[in-house]
């Protein structure tokens, strides 16, 4: 069975035996258990204010992190991929990328950068290294905002009824994390201060 990507910029979904709740049975099921799974992360992290020890950053916990968000729902979640995919550095440079990015992070906390800049930066790497079979965008979102709200930041509300679907906001998005590719960050954050609450 093959739950076919629902919306542009989503990775279809072709295998299935990693899935731990065997009632799935369609897309929208899917996105429910996940997005059950993803509120406790929430609740974990974004209420009250997180600690440098409830969430270190380093890349351990970037891992951990995953597995909050996708771990009742997926059995690789919080697993580095050991494939290629489209978007995302090859699996062995996974590891050393995220250790750059947990080295980077420190040196923008101390640079005087501003925490949305630094929120913008930390979103799109953690993307673009895509250390997951699935699940990234959403991880690397959350990540952003815990960074924030650990910085007592007001976080990014982003539309999720619009962002997971086909829609001009997702379009926007999709082409914003591209141009971050080539190195061009301002649609990002233009859309990070659109979205900041
Ligand atoms: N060219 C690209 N460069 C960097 N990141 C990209 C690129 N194309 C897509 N992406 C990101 O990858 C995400 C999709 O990855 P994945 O399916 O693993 O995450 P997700 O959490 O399931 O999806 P979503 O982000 O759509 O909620 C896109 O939302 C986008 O953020
Ligand atoms: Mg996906």
């Amino acid at each position: 069975m093959i739950l076919g990507s629902d919306v542009p910029g989503a990775t279809p979904i072709d295998d299935l035996s990693g899935l731990r709740q065997r009632h799935i049975q369609t897309r929208a099921e899917l996105n429910e258990a996940e997005a059950d799974n993803i509120r406790a992360a929430v609740i974990a992290y974004l209420i009250a204010q997180p600690t440098e020890r409830s969430a270190p950053f380093d890349v351990g916990w970037f891992c951990d992190l995953h597995r909050e968000m996708f771990g009742k729902v997926w059995d690789w979640a919080g697993r580095w991929r050991t494939s290629q995919t489209n978007v995302g550095v090859a699996p062995g440079a996974i590891e050393v990328s995220l250790h750059q990015l947990e080295g980077d992070l420190r040196a923008w906390g101390s640079s005087g950068m501003p925490m949305i800049e630094q929120s913008v930066h930390l979103h799109h790497r953690a993307v673009h290294i895509h250390p997951f079979v699935n699940g990234n965008g959403r991880w690397a979102r959350m990540l952003a905002n815990i960074w924030l709200r650990r910085h007592g930041q007001p976080i990014i509300e982003w539309p999720y009824t619009v962002l997971g679907t086909e829609s001009a906001i997702r379009n926007d998005y999709l082409i914003a994390v591209r141009a971050g590719d080539a190195g061009d960050l301002g649609r990002l954050l233009e859309m990070h201060q659109r979205y900041q609450r």
